[in-house]
Order: C-alpha cells, then structure tokens, then sequence
C-alpha cells in the first residue's frame, strides 16, 4: 500500500508540465529561495498542485539567488528559473561575475533574465551603475533568445527609455509589479511586454493599479505575488505565497467584469506565451 501510495505520488510528479486538463495558475513572480521559507519550503511547494498551482517561475535577484532558484528549478518540475541581478545588488556585477551570470542563463529550465532594471528609491549603487548592467543584461537576454523580468521604482522614464532604445519589445518581457500610469502601461504593451499584476491590487488606496487593470487587455496580463513580499489584502504584511493568488484574480475578474475562471485561463496562456513554456 505505502509503494502504492508512493508510485502514484511519483507518476503524478512526472506528469505534472505534460498532460493538463484543466486551466491552472502561472505564478510568474515569487522567491522561494528566501529564507522567510526556511521552515516549512517543500511542504508549501508540495502543497501547489492540489491548490490549482501549476507553474511558477522563482526569480534570482543576485549571483546568489540565481544560483539558488536554479536549484529549485532542477528540484521541482513545475518550478522555473530567471537568472539576472536586480539593479540595487548590480555593485556585484564585474565581467567575471558577468561571464558566470551568462552560463547560468543557458541552462535549460531557465525561461528568463530577471529580474533586471533600475530602483532609484535606493541611491545604491549609483543610476549610472544601475544603468549600465541593466543595459548589459538586456544585451544578453537579446543574444540568448530569451525573455526579460522588468523591476522598476522610481525610475518610469529611464526604464523605457532603456528599453525602446535597446528594441527589447522584440524579445519581450513582464513589467514585474507595475506601478506606473495607464499610459505608461499602455505603451509598454505596445512595446510588446505583459504587465505583472500582484497584491498590490488588492489593497482599497490602489486606485492607481486598478485603472492600470481596467485599460489593460486581459491578454497582455500575468499573475504574480513577488512572494514572500506584498502579500493581497486581507493578509496585507504577513508573509505571501502563491496560494494568496485567487485573490488578485478575483479582484482582477471583478475590476474587468469576467469570470474568475477566465482570468485563470487567459493568464495561464499568456505567461506559457511570455516565457515560452
Ligand atoms: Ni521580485
């Protein structure tokens, strides 16, 4: 009974990323290599499939949490990668280290580089700094075929200045917890980039991000936590995880007038389409 019980659990594993019936959630922005998982990691992740989880991509933010998102990558089927240095840890970045950062993009449960960018709400390092890796990883992401995460703070105009001069709509990519206007989003899609969509929706002063849903096409939409940060209301502050996602497609089926089933759906297709998956 228990080698019963066990092949099933086996099969089941193998089979997860292949055969699919039903529609199933594409967390496309989480850190599961945080130590704010330390305790209780393969019990959460374990426990994803059964709550209609069926994709997530782990985010590398430094030479280190790329390493360790490959990782968890090669761990669990349904777990992807991104490799890439997020601007306020980009001091760390030299041609050496940048040499090893390009090996790891080409493994092949790597789906992106990310997440890549530029956050002037830190003054470290300096925005030319910021500048000039973000400009880099964008090169290699160019070179290797593969799609871009987008972080960006305080920095709207720099960022798409960026990444129309470098024709980086022809690779595509997500704008990982958009912050900016309706316009702004709006030519991003045009760019030819998705729009992450996480808690932030969900609390009563986002205004802001709600219009940003509501001009949006639900087709240029990916779901994400950015877990264990920015948790949905009602668990604003406590730590995230993907099983808080129902509550940011709910929201977003309620702002855009469709079913809960269809936000499931369409962003599952377009974060397969976004990271070629
Ligand atoms: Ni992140």
């Amino acid at each position: 009974m228990v080698l019963f019980i066990f092949s099933c659990k086996y099969i089941r594993t193998k089979i997860i990323g292949r055969i699919r019936a039903e529609r199933m959630i594409f967390e496309t922005h989480a850190h599961y290599d945080d130590e704010q998982f330390d305790t209780d990691r393969d019990e959460l992740l374990n426990a994803f499939y059964e709550n209609g989880i069926g994709y997530v991509v782990n985010v590398g933010a430094s030479l280190k949490s790329t390493q360790t998102s490959i990782a968890l990558a090669e761990q669990y089927p349904f777990v992807y990668a991104a490799a890439g240095v997020h601007p306020n840890e980009t001091a760390e970045l030299n041609e050496s280290t940048f040499e090893w950062l390009r090996k790891q993009c080409l493994h092949k449960k790597v789906a992106a580089v990310g997440e890549i960018g530029l956050d002037y709400y830190w003054d470290e390092p300096s925005h030319e700094i910021q500048k000039y890796w973000f400009e880099r990883q964008l090169v290699l992401a160019k070179e290797i075929n593969k799609p871009v995460i987008i972080h960006s703070r305080d920095a709207a105009k720099d960022t798409y200045d960026i990444l129309a001069a470098q024709d980086a709509g022809e690779i595509g990519g997500v704008i990982h917890c958009y912050s900016y206007s309706q316009e702004l989003a709006l030519m991003y899609v045009k760019m030819g980039f998705y729009i992450g969509v996480g808690g932030v929706v969900t609390f009563k002063n986002a205004k802001k991000m709600k219009e940003v849903v509501e001009a949006v096409p639900i087709e240029k939409i990916v779901l994400e936590t950015d877990s264990p940060y920015l948790a949905p209301e009602p668990n604003r502050g406590r730590r995230n995880s993907s099983l808080n996602i129902p509550r940011i497609a709910q929201e977003i089926a309620q702002i855009k007038g469709i079913s809960y089933e269809e936000v499931i759906a369409v962003t599952e297709q377009n974060a397969r389409d976004l990271y070629r998956i």
